[in-house]
């Protein structure tokens, strides 16, 4: 295969040849989308540091996860924005919590979207942190039984899946085991297994209004300069009953992708966090590239990498494009 008999060339020289030999393809299927939820009528705010994203009531959830669907995007990734917080995050297990009340409307109203929900407790805590705080630290066992319980109601309000965020140990077993015992061992769990501590959530958090009051995430959300660690945590959670494994954020952890790729049989999610969207939104209206093709670009080298599916804020356009 060398030159002059072999020359890569000859097969880039028409979109015809280059469609022939493209050897990763995006599809709709692999989109899901993530929204925000939050309580009112007819609400919209805009999320300033994602420009085309929204906190929204209801009615408005229902209308975008229907544009979804009508684009072809499977699922919907469903996030919640109390009105009010604690301790220990009662808002997120109640029964008519931001979630559970949306999800059952979804399921009513717009019910061929696959609706799968966030299971946190860092938008719920007065202090912002994902787990019970004691004595000034995160304690992992009694924030086991609260997202359990969280996930529970999710499942009893009509979730079509559950995915822990929280990076908790344990909590995918505790999470299946409540799940059972309640009759709803149909509902699969995606488990943010793979989740490291990074800045790439920013925009999320002004979102989500979910930043920690407190220090930072470093004790439950891995250091980003570990790799060996992630096939660890992510062995650990398909040994405890995940049917879906992520990883997060997914452009600076494409190596992480790649390597769970190689070692785990079960399907495997991306999440192209809130930071990467917000940079080519930025860049783009800066003028200094070309957001559509470096969204889709950065979609492909995702999926290139060994992600099945991709939760990203581009779903809608990237459908669009896609059309
Ligand atoms: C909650 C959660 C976070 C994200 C998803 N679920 C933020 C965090 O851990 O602070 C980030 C998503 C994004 O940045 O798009 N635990």
């Amino acid at each position: 295969m060398l030159f002059p008999d072999y020359r890569p060339r000859r097969l880039r020289q028409n979109e015809q040849f280059r469609r022939m030999i493209r050897e990763t393809k995006l599809s709709v299927d692999d989109l899901i989308l993530p929204l925000f939820a939050i309580s009112g009528k007819n609400v919209k705010n805009p999320i300033s540091s994602m420009p085309g994203h929204y906190q929204m009531s209801v009615n408005n959830i229902i209308k975008e996860a229907t544009r979804a669907k009508d684009l072809g995007i499977p699922a919907i990734m469903l996030f919640g924005i109390p009105d009010k917080k604690d301790p220990l995050g009662a808002q997120a297990h109640a029964k008519n919590g931001i979630v559970q009340r949306t999800v059952k409307e979804l399921k009513n109203k717009a019910p061929d979207v696959a609706v799968i929900t966030d299971v946190c407790l860092c938008q719920y805590t007065d202090h912002g942190h994902c787990g019970i705080v004691r004595d000034g630290a995160i304690d992992n066992d009694t924030s086991l039984e609260i997202l359990a319980k969280t996930a529970l109601s999710h499942a009893q309000a009509g979730a079509d899946m559950v995915a822990p965020s929280d990076m908790m140990d344990g909590r995918v077993a505790e999470i299946r085991e409540t799940l059972d015992e309640n009759g709803f061992s149909g509902v699969p769990i995606m488990s943010y297994a793979a989740k490291y501590c990074s800045a790439f959530y920013g925009p999320f958090r002004q979102a989500a209004e979910s930043s920690p009051k407190f220090g930072d995430r470093r004790t439950y959300q891995m250091d980003p300069a570990n790799s060996q660690e992630a096939i660890r945590e992510v062995t650990m959670d398909v040994e405890e009953g995940a049917d879906i494994i992520m990883v997060k954020p997914a452009l600076p952890y494409l190596d992480i992708i790649a390597q769970v790729r190689e070692e785990i049989d079960l399907p495997i999610a991306a999440y192209n966090v809130s930071g990467e969207y917000s940079m080519i939104k930025a860049a783009e209206k800066m003028g200094w590239l070309d957001g559509k093709r470096a969204m889709m670009e950065m979609l492909i080298s995702i999926k290139r990498a060994g992600a099945d599916m991709i939760l990203t804020y581009f779903a809608i356009e990237a459908a669009e494009e896609l059309g």
